[in-house]
C-alpha cells in the first residue's frame, strides 16, 4: 500500500475510534453547512461545556442556528460539564483536521497541552463565553464573552445600592448567601471577585456562607436548602446564575418563606425563566450575561480561518434588570 493512503487510513480510522469514544463519555454531532454565508468548506469543531442552565441551551441553540446561516459545517460536542470529556472532543476535532475550533473551557486551568497540539497541527482556536489562565497568549486566536468581574460588580453593587431594604431583619447586618457557579470556572472566579469588590464598601455587608450550586437549578436549591438550616439569618441570595437562583426560590418556598421578600435575590443571566421570576417579585434583580454569541462567533472563525487578525478581545454589551424592566422586556426575550 502507497504509503500517503496507509497514512490517510489511520487518521480516517483514529478519528472514528475517537469520536466513539466522544459519544460514550459526552455527546456530539455534525451539522452540514446550508446556510447562504457561502463559506467555502469551514469546518468548525465546538466543544461545548454541557447543558446545565437555560444560558446554556440558548447559547447551544445560537451556534447551531449561526453555523447553519453562514455555511459553516459544525461538528459539536457536549462534555457534559467534564473537562476530560472537552479535552478529548478538541483531540478528536484536531485529528479529523478541522478549519477551527471553538470552545467554552468548562474551568479555567489545565489547557495548555491540548492547545499546543492544535498549535502544532495549525487549527485555530477561539475561545468563546469562557476564557483560559493560560499566560501563553499564542494558544489561542481570541476570546468572545463577557466580563464576568463586570458582572459580579454589578450584583454587588445593587446589594450595596439597596442596602436599607436589603437588611430585611433590620438588624445593622446585611447577611448573604452566595451560590458559586462551577468550581474553577471562569464566571464562578470573576463574578465571585467582582461581588467582593464592591460589597466590601460597606461594612454592614458579609458573605456569610458560600458554596458551588455548579451552575444547576438541582444545585442551587441543595445548597440553598443547607443554608436555610445552618444560617439563622439570610437577608440576601447572590446566586451566580439564574438557575440556581431558581433552585433556591424551590427551597425558600419549601421552607415557608417568600423569595423576593423574607429574603431578597440577586442573580446573572436573564434568561426567560429567570426574568419570570423576577417579573413575579420572586427575584430582586438580574444581571444580563448574553448567550447569543453564534453570529459573533462565525463571523470571527471566517476571519481566523481567512488569516485575518481579529481583536484579542471580544465583549458583548449586556444590561440589568429590576422587577419593572422584567415585566416590560419579558414578552420580547428572545431566551
Ligand atoms: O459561562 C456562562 C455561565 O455558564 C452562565 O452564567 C451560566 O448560566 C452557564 O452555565
Amino acid at each position: 500500500m502507497e504509503e500517503t493512503v496507509f497514512k490517510k487510513l489511520i487518521t480516517v480510522s483514529a478519528g472514528v475510534v475517537l469520536a466513539s469514544g466522544l459519544a460514550a463519555c459526552g455527546s456530539s454531532s455534525d451539522s452540514g453547512s446550508g446556510g447562504s454565508g457561502g463559506s467555502g468548506d469551514i469546518t468548525m469543531g465546538f466543544a461545548q461545556v454541557g447543558a446545565e442552565s437555560g444560558w446554556r441551551t440558548a447559547n447551544t441553540k445560537s451556534i447551531q442556528a449561526s453555523a447553519k446561516d453562514a455555511g459553516i459545517k459544525l461538528k459539536f460536542s457536549d462534555a457534559q460539564q467534564k473537562q476530560e470529556n472537552q479535552i478529548k472532543a478538541i483531540r478528536s476535532y484536531i485529528q479529523q483536521k478541522v478549519d477551527v475550533i471553538a470552545f467554552s473551557p468548562v474551568v479555567e486551568t489545565g489547557w495548555d497541552t491540548v492547545l499546543q497540539e492544535a498549535k502544532r497541527a495549525k487549527i485555530p482556536v477561539i475561545l468563546t463565553d469562557r476564557a483560559v489562565d493560560s499566560s501563553d497568549k499564542s494558544l489561542y486566536k481570541t476570546f468572545l464573552g463577557s466580563d464576568f468581574v463586570l458582572e459580579g460588580n454589578k450584583a454587588g453593587q445593587w446589594v450595596v445600592d439597596n442596602a436599607a431594604t436589603n437588611d430585611v431583619n433590620k438588624d445593622g447586618k446585611i447577611n448573604v448567601v452566595e451560590i458559586q457557579g462551577t468550581t474553577g470556572a471562569a464566571p464562578a472566579i470573576d463574578r465571585k471577585k467582582g461581588f467582593e469588590d464592591k460589597i466590601s464598601a460597606d461594612p454592614k455587608i458579609k458573605v456569610v456562607a458560600s458554596q458551588t450550586g455548579d451552575f444547576t437549578r438541582d444545585g442551587g436549591k441543595k445548597v440553598m436548602e443547607a443554608f436555610l438550616k445552618s444560617q439563622k439569618d439570610i437577608d440576601v441570595v447572590f446566586a451566580h446564575n439564574d438557575d440556581e437562583g431558581l433552585g433556591a426560590i424551590e427551597a425558600i418556598e419549601a421552607a415557608g418563606l417568600k423569595p423576593g421578600t423574607d429574603i431578597k435575590i440577586v442573580t446573572i443571566d436573564a434568561v426567560k425563566d429567570g426574568m419570570t421570576a423576577l417579573s413575579e417579585g420572586k427575584i430582586n434583580y438580574i444581571v444580563e450575561c448574553n448567550p447569543l454569541l453564534g453570529p459573533q462567533l462565525m463571523d470571527l472563525a471566517k476571519k481566523v480561518v481567512a488569516g485575518e487578525d481579529v481583536p484579542a478581545r471580544v465583549e458583548t454589551k449586556e444590561g440589568e434588570f429590576d422587577q419593572e424592566q422584567a415585566k416590560a422586556v419579558l414578552a420580547d426575550r428572545q431566551y
